[in-house]
């Protein structure tokens, strides 16, 4: 069998090697990937005409080399080509592919018809109202504010459009951003805001042929870019930033009267299983929120979704008990929350994916094994170069950078590239440079392998969070 997954980054590269440990599987496409796609054995990078496909966004292109090479099965990573209907042009091509069609993508598109659409079926979800108007939704913060308030870009806006506040001021702020100063474009005509819930948050996934669901394994995200006490990062992230010069005292002081803030990443590593769930507290995410949104969606929107579901969830305790509480839902798998996952999947990608395309879902084991694993994401930090200090990810960061180190660390743990090209050598391309998974049996051991193998690759400006599976606050 020939697989083509459709990624660019560390989270294809994870699905890919999934695949390649399949018998059943013989090749596996990577399109566009990036220069760690061929890590592992079986897999390629796809190219077409002798060239790499140019991007995530070049659906023509992907469907080109998907019918050129004979492809079996595709299976699509981001959002992005999927909202753009790439799922719907493979099928047109008689080419199977896991993930929705370009109309399912709503779920995670819009994020004001999610909401509404979440509340008519009665999944629980924070206090919310959807605004097109700014002036009416700065009225409604004044009024709904208490102990802090969510302000959410409705469209896509590469996980950038939600701003987490804890005042009134930073949220009327956040409404002129999105809906006045148009930073996502036409993601921000219209926006949601909601309560902010305080709990234990989990990336949690689900895989469904449309008809039945199973649990795809969950992870425990970290978002923040800097470890809390990690005053001299932060520092050297707001000289970059503003260029002005501030001391660690300074910083620390800003921080503490919440001038400053830890900056939200798409994600600095993360550990599977998230530690916080139980195998009850799974069932009830299955029942009280994935389920019905899969039933649902099928009987009033007659949409049969057939791919990854991943909702973020905050487990929000009431009453002596756990709810899980809907912030926002994914059509795909999580960056690097599958890094963390995937390896630890114990049942045959190959057959799964047949199994959703197929509508057999029922007929498969989904399992996971009992290891656990924590990856770490290595990314492009603050650097002094040619064109003068710059703040690192998730803000402007240097390219380019030579990496060391790669062979020594793939010896102790898995690597999967997020932004990394093949030249000479390996250089970086991107903010979110290598996730470096530890696996074993426990979150310790999972954490040491993770660590001791980062610590043997380095690359101008390297940084990366030293808290990873610790159970520290974020
Ligand atoms: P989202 O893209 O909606 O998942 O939001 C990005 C991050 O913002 C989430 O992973 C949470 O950490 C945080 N967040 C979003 N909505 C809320 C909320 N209602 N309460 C607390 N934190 C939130
Ligand atoms: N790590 C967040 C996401 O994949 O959306």
């Amino acid at each position: 069998m020939k697989v083509l997954v459709v990624d660019a980054g560390g989270r294809g590269n994870a699905i890919a090697h999934a695949f390649s440990r399949s018998e059943q599987v013989k090749e596996v496409y990577v399109a566009p990937g990036n220069g760690g796609s061929e890590f592992f054995e079986k897999c390629k990078i796809a190219k077409l005409n002798g060239k790499n496909i140019p991007s995530i966004r070049a659906i023509d292109e992907i469907v080109e080399f998907a019918k050129k090479s004979e492809v079996d099965l595709a299976y699509i990573g981001p959002e992005e080509p999927l909202s753009l209907g790439l799922a719907d042009r493979l099928e047109e091509e008689g080419i199977p592919a896991v993930g929705p069609k370009k109309e399912e993508t709503i779920l995670e598109a819009s994020k004001c018809w999610a909401k509404d659409f979440l509340k008519k079926i009665g999944v629980p979800i924070p206090e919310y109202a959807n605004f097109d108007d700014p002036e009416e939704a700065k009225e409604y913060i004044k009024e709904k504010f208490d102990n802090g308030i969510v302000v959410k870009a409705d469209g896509l806006a590469a996980g950038k459009g939600v701003y987490v506040c804890d005042s009134v001021d930073e949220a009327l702020k956040a409404v002129d951003e999105i809906m006045i100063q148009k930073k996502f474009g036409d993601a921000g005509n219209r926006i949601v805001v909601e309560e902010r819930l305080r709990g234990i948050e989990v990336a949690f996934t689900a895989i469904t042929d449309g008809k039945t669901v199973k649990p795809f394994g969950h992870a425990k995200d970290y978002k923040r870019a800097f470890d809390s006490d990690d005053i001299e990062g932060l520092r050297d992230f707001y000289i970059g930033l503003t260029k002005k010069f501030y001391t660690k005292a300074q910083i620390e002081q800003l921080f503490k009267e919440g001038k400053l803030i830890n900056p939200n990443t798409g994600g600095m590593g993360a550990v599977s299983p998230h530690p916080g769930v139980n195998e009850e507290i799974e069932e009830k995410i299955m029942e009280m929120v994935v389920e019905p949104i899969i039933k649902k969606f099928k009987e009033i929107e007659g949409k049969v979704f057939k791919g990854v579901l991943y909702p973020v969830i905050m487990l929000v305790e009431e009453g002596g008990e756990l709810i899980p509480k809907v912030l926002e839902i994914n059509v795909r798998d999580c960056d690097p929350g599958a890094e963390a996952k995937l390896p630890r999947l114990a049942s045959d990608i190959a057959e799964i994916s047949m199994a959703v395309v197929e509508g057999k879902l029922d007929d498969v084991d989904v399992e996971f094994s009992n290891d656990c694993c924590v990856a770490v994401c290595a990314v492009s930090g603050a650097l002094k170069g040619r064109e003068g200090l710059k703040p690192g990810y998730p803000a402007d960061h240097y390219t380019s950078q030579p990496i060391s180190g790669l062979e020594e660390a793939m010896k102790e743990a898995i690597i999967y590239a997020n932004g990394i090209a093949k030249t000479n050598g390996y250089v970086t391309t991107g903010g979110r440079v290598l996730t470096v998974v530890g696996k074993g049996e426990t979150i310790e051991e999972a954490r040491n392998k993770a660590y001791s193998a980062i610590e043997k690759i380095s690359f101008p400006g390297m940084r990366y969070r030293k808290t990873i599976g610790l159970d520290v606050p974020e």
